[in-house]
C-alpha cells in the first residue's frame, strides 16, 4: 500500500512541479488515511472471522451478569450467580408460554432426530446374538470404520448407521489380552479385543445412587460414562469416544489372557461359600494390594463401561483448563472470585480461540455433574481440534446439587455458538412428559441396554432441571447484553 502510495505521490510530482511541499503534505495525508481506514477494513474482516472476535470490549468493564447489584449482601460469587439465576429461571416459568419457537416444527424436527439417534446406535431388527461369533475379518472391518469417522471436529458423524455394530462388537467380542492400564489415577484395564482393536474397561465401583462427599472426589463412575457418550450425541458435541456396558467373566475372560503385570496383581479370595473369587488391584496411581476388585459372588462377572480407544495416528495434547480448580477447600481459583476473569482468558492468544470450545464443554459437564475436568484434551497437530470429552466419569455422583462453578465459562463470558444455543432450547421447555425432554431422550436410547437402569429417575430429572438453568443463565446473558452479542456462529 505504501508503494502505492509512493507512485501516486511521484506522479503528482512530476505533473506539478510547483507549490510541491504543500502537495506532498497533501498527498501524504490523503495516503495515510486510506492507509488507516484499509487497515481498519481488514481488521474488521479478519475479526468477523475469528472466534469469539467483538468480545473484548474493555468499555464493557461489568462482563458478569448483574453482579454488582448483590455484592452488598457478601455472597460469593458463585452463590451470586445462582441466585440470579434462580430467579430469572423462576421468572421464566412463569412466562412460559410466550416462547417464540414454532411447537409443531420442532416435535417434529425432535421425532426424526431421536428417531436418527436411536436407529444409529440400537440394532433394529431383534437378531438375537448375545455371545456374538464374529470373525475376526468382520470385527476388523467394524473397527476400521470407528477410525475412519475420526476427524478434528468429530469422533463420530452426525449419520452413523454402523454405531449399533460398534457398540454391539464392543459388548461381545472375544478379548485376546489384557492389561493394566497405568494412564491416569484409577483402575482400569487395557483391553484388546478380536481383530486388533484395543479399548478401556472402567469398572464398577458404586451403585448408583451412591454419592460421594465431594463434588470431584471418589472413583470414576461407569455408568456415567455410558450416559455421557450418548448424551454428547443428544447434544450433537459429537466429541466423546465410543462407550459401551459390558459384562465381562473375570475368570474365563481376563486372567487367562492377562498380562504378567496384570496378572501379579491377583489375589484370589475365598467366598463363605468356599468358591473363589478371581480379585486384583491393578497398576495405578492409587492402586493397591488393599483395595482389591472383586467380581460378584454369583456370577463371577464385573460389569463396567468400555471405552474405544481413539486411532493410534492422532495423539492428544493435554492443557490445563482456564478454569481449573485448586483442589483445596480454603483456597479459590482466581476465576472463582473475579467476574473479569473472562476477559483475562480473551487476551491469551491460545485460548480466545477456544472460549466458544470451553463453553459448549461446560454446558455438557454441567448436565452431567463433572467438576473434574482440570485439563482439557485435543488432538495434537490438528488444526481446529475440538475439545475430546475424554473422561466422563466423575459424573452422575449428587443429583439434588447442581454445580454452578462447572458453568462458570458461560457465565463469565456471556457468549455460546448460536448452534448449540438452538439445539439446546429444543430440549429445555417441552412439557415434563414430553418424550424429548433430555431424560426421555436418554431413556429411549438406552432403557434395553443390558446394564439398565444406568440412571436413577432422581439423575435423570436432574439432567431436565439442569438444562433449565443453562436456559436461564442463557437469558440473563441476553438481558446484559445484545443477542447479537451473545449468540456466536
Ligand atoms: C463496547 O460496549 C459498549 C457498551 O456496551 C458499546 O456501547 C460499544 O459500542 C462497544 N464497542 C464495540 C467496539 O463493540
Ligand atoms: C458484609 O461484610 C462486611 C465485612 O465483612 C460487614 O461489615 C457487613 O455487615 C456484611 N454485610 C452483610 C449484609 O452481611
Ligand atoms: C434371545 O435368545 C434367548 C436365548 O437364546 C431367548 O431366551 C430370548 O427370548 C431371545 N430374545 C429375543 C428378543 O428373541
Ligand atoms: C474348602 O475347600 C477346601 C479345598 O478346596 C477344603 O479343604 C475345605 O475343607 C473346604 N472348606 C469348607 C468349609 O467347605
Ligand atoms: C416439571 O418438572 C419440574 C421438576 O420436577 C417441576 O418443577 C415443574 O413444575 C414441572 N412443570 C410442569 C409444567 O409440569
Ligand atoms: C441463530 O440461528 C437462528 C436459526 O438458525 C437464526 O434465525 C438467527 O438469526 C441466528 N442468530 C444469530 C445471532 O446468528
Amino acid at each position: 500500500m505504501n508503494s502505492h502510495c509512493f507512485l501516486v505521490i511521484v506522479i503528482i510530482n512530476i505533473k506539478t512541479m510547483r507549490r510541491f511541499k504543500t502537495r506532498i503534505v497533501f498527498v501524504l495525508f490523503i495516503c495515510s488515511i486510506i492507509t488507516v481506514s484499509m487497515l481498519f477494513y481488514f481488521m474488521l474482516i479478519f475479526d468477523d472471522k475469528k472466534l469469539a472476535n467483538n468480545i473484548i470490549n474493555t468499555s464493557r468493564s461489568v462482563i458478569v451478569v448483574g453482579f454488582s447489584e448483590l455484592r452488598n449482601e457478601n455472597l460469593t460469587l458463585c452463590e451470586t450467580y445462582e441466585k440470579k439465576v434462580k430467579l430469572k429461571l423462576v421468572q421464566m416459568l412463569e412466562n412460559e408460554h410466550n416462547d417464540d419457537g414454532d411447537d409443531d416444527v420442532n416435535e417434529n424436527y425432535l421425532e426424526n432426530f431421536v428417531e436418527s439417534l436411536k436407529s444409529d446406535s440400537q440394532r433394529m431388527d431383534s437378531s438375537n446374538s448375545t455371545a456374538l461369533n464374529l470373525e475376526s475379518k468382520e470385527l476388523k472391518k467394524i473397527w476400521s470404520i470407528a477410525k475412519k469417522w475420526v476427524r478434528a471436529r468429530q469422533i463420530i458423524p452426525e449419520k452413523a448407521p454402523e454405531l449399533s455394530s460398534i457398540i454391539e462388537a464392543l459388548q461381545h467380542s472375544k478379548i485376546i489380552k489384557s492389561d493394566v492400564s497405568r494412564k491416569g489415577t484409577q483402575l482400569k484395564l487395557l483391553l484388546t479385543l478380536e481383530g486388533g482393536q484395543q479399548a478401556l474397561f472402567k469398572p464398577r465401583r458404586y451403585s448408583r445412587d451412591y454419592i460421594t462427599d465431594d463434588i470431584y472426589a471418589g472413583a470414576d463412575r461407569h455408568n456415567g460414562e455410558i450416559v455421557a457418550f450418548h448424551l454428547s450425541r443428544i447434544l450433537n458435541q459429537r466429541y466423546a469416544p465410543i462407550v459401551a456396558s459390558r459384562i465381562i467373566n473375570v475368570a474365563h475372560e481376563i486372567k487367562p489372557v492377562a498380562s504378567p503385570s496384570l496378572l501379579a496383581t491377583f489375589v484370589p479370595q475365598k467366598t463363605k461359600l468356599n468358591k473363589t473369587l478371581e480379585c486384583f488391584y491393578g497398576e495405578c496411581y492409587y492402586c493397591n494390594e488393599y483395595e482389591l476388585l472383586c467380581p460378584d459372588e454369583t456370577t463371577g462377572t464385573l460389569e463396567g463401561a468400555i471405552i474405544l480407544m481413539l486411532p493410534s495416528q492422532y495423539q492428544l495434547q493435554k492443557l490445563r483448563h482456564p478454569w481449573q480448580r485448586t483442589y483445596k477447600k480454603n483456597l479459590k481459583a482466581q476465576w472463582e472470585m473475579d467476574s473479569h476473569y473472562c476477559l483475562s482468558v480473551l487476551k491469551s492468544n491460545s485460548l480466545r480461540p477456544r472460549v466458544l470450545d470451553f463453553v459448549d464443554t461446560a454446558i455438557f459437564d454441567y448436565l452431567i455433574g463433572n467438576a473434574d475436568r482440570h485439563h482439557f484434551e485435543v488432538f495434537k497437530d490438528v488444526s481446529n481440534s475440538a475439545l475430546l470429552l475424554i473422561d466422563n466419569g466423575k459424573s452422575f455422583g449428587d443429583p439434588s446439587h447442581d454445580e454452578t462453578t462447572i458453568i462458570f465459562p458461560l457465565l463469565q463470558c456471556c457468549v455460546i455458538r448460536n448452534q448449540t444455543y438452538q439445539h439446546l432450547r429444543r430440549f429445555a421447555f417441552t412439557i415434563n412428559s414430553s418424550r424429548f425432554t433430555l431424560s426421555a431422550i436418554i431413556k429411549q436410547l438406552l432403557s434395553n441396554d443390558q446394564l439398565w437402569p444406568l440412571l436413577t429417575e432422581h439423575h435423570l430429572q436432574a439432567l431436565d432441571r439442569r438444562l433449565r438453568m443453562i436456559m436461564a443463565t442463557i437469558e440473563l446473558c441476553f438481558e446484559t447484553y445484545q443477542r447479537n452479542y451473545v449468540l456466536k456462529n
